[in-house]
């Protein structure tokens, strides 16, 4: 059987663009016992794939030149020669950006789209989902009264930080790159304010409007002038959970900017990085809780979702633009 998958084209330096990735075709191979042939439905795209395109060695194997990208995935079964599965189930998995594909079953989760829409199990019932769970609850620890920030405010992590910290009684103040999305976060995302650092002539002013009595917890998402902003404004004992840096991810050089361990040092900040494999063991519990908070509506999600498999790349491109509110998802039929 003749099929298309995207593979790594060359390694990018600085910001990747298309030319970094190349579909091609190639045929696959005939079934054997415990594996199925899948098509994918809705395939994630996900800012940690740039990690994955540089040679440097990282918590997560590097995508070799030439070989698919993999990432997660929710495929529909079409053929089984196993016993768990059957023609017609949806699964996920991490696979690869291909039009089918075959794999073990034992790799695969069967997953219900039923009560929730598929893309959830790659946003908000996913990997996002679970990093925002054990980021905020295990790091930031919020409490009631507490003032907490969350940069990267309208990506699918940053969305589900900001709620499961209203959840527990904070006050929570967003940043995101757009007033579109501000909107989004105090409208439908329960956020209590929002600043655009796109358009905002100072992070760290507005922020000292905003939280005149310090911060308490922060999510960081994104790193850069905006943590430094964020830093400056620190209560005593304040929490970082160090999540993400994606302003960082293209630099071709180290990023010199002012230093924010002063500010860590005289407030006694607690600032822990953390990467959310750390918590595998305890995704059940992510898992039990996320969904229960879904189900009861006290938690809400929103996707992007771009049709055609061929739109795999644009769609990863945007996540640095940030073409996206909520998850960025691919559509492929
Ligand atoms: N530690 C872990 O285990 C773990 C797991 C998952 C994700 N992460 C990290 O968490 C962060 C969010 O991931 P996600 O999947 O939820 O992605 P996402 O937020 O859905 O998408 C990325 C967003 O980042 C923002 N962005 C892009 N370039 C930026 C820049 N230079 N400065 C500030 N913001 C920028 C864009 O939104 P704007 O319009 O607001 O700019 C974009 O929509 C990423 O840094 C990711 O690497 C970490």
């Amino acid at each position: 059987m003749e099929i298309s998958q995207f593979v790594l084209a060359s390694r990018p330096l600085g910001l990747p663009t298309s030319d970094n990735f190349r579909m091609e075709k190639t045929v696959l191979k005939v079934l054997n016992d415990n594996e199925v042939l899948l098509k994918p439905w809705y395939i994630s795209v996900d800012p940690y794939m740039r990690g994955r395109m540089n040679s440097t060695k990282s918590y997560a194997a590097s995508f070799e030149v030439d070989h698919p990208i993999k990432g997660g995935i929710v495929a529909k079964v079409m053929e089984s020669k196993s016993k768990s599965l059957i023609a017609g189930d949806v699964v996920v998995g991490t696979l690869p950006w291909a039009t089918f594909f075959i794999e073990r079953a034992e790799n695969l989760r069967k997953v219900d789209v039923q009560k929730v829409p598929p893309g959830y199990y790659l946003g908000i019932l996913g990997m996002p989902g679970f990093t925002a769970y054990f980021g905020m609850m295990e790091i930031c620890k919020p409490v009631k009264g507490d003032t907490v920030v969350v940069s990267g405010a309208a990506g699918a992590v940053g969305i589900v930080a900001g709620q499961i910290a209203k959840l527990q009684g904070t006050r929570v103040i967003g940043i995101a790159g757009s007033d579109e999305k501000c909107r989004l976060l105090k409208e439908q995302f329960g956020y209590d304010e929002a600043i655009n650092y796109k358009s905002s002539k100072s992070i760290r002013k507005e922020l000292a409007i905003l939280c005149p009595d310090g911060v308490d917890a922060y999510f960081d998402n994104v790193g850069g002038e905006i943590t430094e902003a964020v830093a400056a404004n620190l209560d005593f004992h304040a929490r970082i959970a160090l999540c993400g840096q994606i302003s960082q991810y293209n630099n071709s050089k180290p990023y010199v900017g002012y230093s924010i361990l002063p500010h860590l040092l005289t407030r006694s900040v607690l600032l822990q990085g953390f990467i959310v494999s750390n918590y595998s063991d305890r995704f059940g519990e992510a898992i039990s809780h996320l969904t229960q908070w879904v189900n009861e509506g006290k938690l809400r999600y929103t996707e992007t979702i771009i049709e055609g498999f061929d739109k795999l790349p644009e769609a990863f491109l945007g996540l640095f633009s940030g073409t996206n509110q909520g998850k960025m998802l691919v559509k492929t039929e």
